[in-house]
């Protein structure tokens, strides 16, 4: 098969490696990839929501399969023009990536279907969301959600009435994140711990993945700034079987049950974003995509060819396959530019990255690189992602420290303690 792959982060990096390891992946292109895509992939400067430019090069490209790595591109519809095309893509449709597209969508969804999740209501004006700030959570802790898409800047998690009032001000009449706060969700808030279930689903089944820990906090302690993402890992030694078939009883197979009654059947990675509260898992959110950086821990703990099973997936045939993954453990560092979520400097040159991905369970896939007169140098906020692998959390979390160590550019910061 000839696929062509979306997106130019660490995910996109590991699922390139992923796919480049299966018997049916003749030939590989990715728009728009990066320097460690490149190794793997031919690379094509297509940006990842150029939706008739991507149809275009597909069609002309005999590409027989589309792999998408991002939600924006999934959001605006880009399987749905593919798939008039006549070219099948793992990800699924607008209509069903609402899931993650539209907060609001998600919760009455999750309604309908009596799944847990937190108490909410939608807001499109601002007086209306005050009011009902004023009335509920006077003396209580609430969470203020921008709707639409926000790149992960959207949530306000408030302890007082006043921070509340504030983040409706900055979201419904400043504008602060454009579209995006043109509804908001006001919902309750709750407490435990949080877990990433991703499951891939069919529209008929969802299979589960192992859980997945995520630090979204730029510094140890989760202090500082909301970030993309600056590490994780899996296994969960809290996430008992118990715990996943519970969420997959209340949650995912109801959500994907109402999504094919609705008739816009949700196929490819189902993210639920859990908080588990009294040993419930409760629903945050949905995403309709690998995480990232959770895919760089779980595509190489999978066993099997991904190309077989995202293709099951499409044709709606999960039920022929079986998903399983090695049970060792997986750490994912984030290597990020000085400055990172802020303002950084970018073109600085990499060094040691030879030396370090040449040990013993240790993966290095890129995320913001490209080679600049043929050295490899930095290129977004989100460096290199340094993978280590291990029978148990501690031996791989101590071959991800270590390879990170030898690896060297100006500024370079990451998270202590991931996985700690
Ligand atoms: N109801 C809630 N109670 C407590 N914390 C929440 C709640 N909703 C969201 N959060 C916190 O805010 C973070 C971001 O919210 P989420 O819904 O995942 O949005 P996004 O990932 O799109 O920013 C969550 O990971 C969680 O830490
Ligand atoms: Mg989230």
């Amino acid at each position: 098969m000839r696929i062509l792959l979306v997106g130019s982060g660490g995910r996109e990096h590991t699922l390139a490696w992923k796919l480049r390891q299966s018997a049916h992946c003749d030939a590989l292109y990715a728009a728009p990839g990066n320097a460690g895509i490149a190794q793997l992939a031919e690379c094509v400067p297509i940006a990842p929501k150029a939706i008739p430019e991507l149809v275009a090069f597909a069609t002309q490209n005999a590409i027989d399969f589309v792999v998408v790595g991002p939600e924006s591109p999934l959001i605006a519809g880009l399987a749905d023009a593919l798939q008039e095309a006549g070219i099948p893509c793992f990800g699924p449709t607008r209509a069903a990536a609402q899931l993650e597209g539209s907060k609001a969508f998600a919760k009455q969804v999750l309604a309908q279907v009596n799944a847990p999740t937190a108490p909410f209501a939608v807001f499109d004006d601002p007086d209306a969301a005050q009011a009902y700030l004023r009335e509920r959570f006077l003396d209580r802790p609430c969470v203020v959600k921008a709707d639409g898409e926000a790149l992960g800047k959207g949530v306000f998690v408030c302890d007082t009435l006043g921070d509340a009032l504030d983040a409706v001000e900055f979201l419904m009449v400043e504008r602060g994140l454009g579209e995006a706060g043109r509804r908001i969700v006001i919902e309750d808030r709750l407490h435990g711990r949080e877990m990433s279930l991703l499951c891939l689903t069919d529209g008929h089944i969802a299979l589960p993945m192992p859980p997945v820990r995520d630090y979204k906090r730029a510094l140890d302690g989760d202090r500082g700034p909301n970030t993309g993402g600056m590490g994780c890992y899996t296994p969960l030694p809290d996430a008992t079987p118990a715990l996943i078939e519970a969420a997959m009883h209340t949650i995912v197979r109801p959500v994907i049950d109402e999504m094919a009654r609705r008739a816009t059947p949700y196929r490819g990675v189902l993210y639920a974003g859990l908080m588990v509260q009294e040993e419930q898992p409760y629903t945050l959110e949905f995403n309709c995509r690998f995480g990232d950086p959770e895919a760089q821990v779980l595509m190489p703990l999978l066993a099997g060819d991904l190309v077989e099973l995202m293709v099951a997936t499409v044709e709606g045939r999960l039920h022929e396959t079986a998903l399983r993954f090695s049970p060792r453990a997986a750490v994912c560092l984030v290597l990020a530019s000085g400055g990172y979520p802020s303002e950084y400097r970018t073109g600085l040159p990499i060094e040691g990255l030879e030396q370090a991905s040449q040990r013993t369970d240790v993966l290095i896939f890129h995320a913001g690189t490209r080679y600049e007169d043929g050295r490899l140098v930095t290129g977004g906020g989100r460096v290199l992602n340094v993978v280590g692998l291990g029978d148990t959390l501690a031996q791989a979390r101590a071959n991800a420290y270590s390879a990170a160590q030898q690896i060297h550019f100006e500024g370079m910061y990451y998270r202590n303690d991931i996985a700690q």
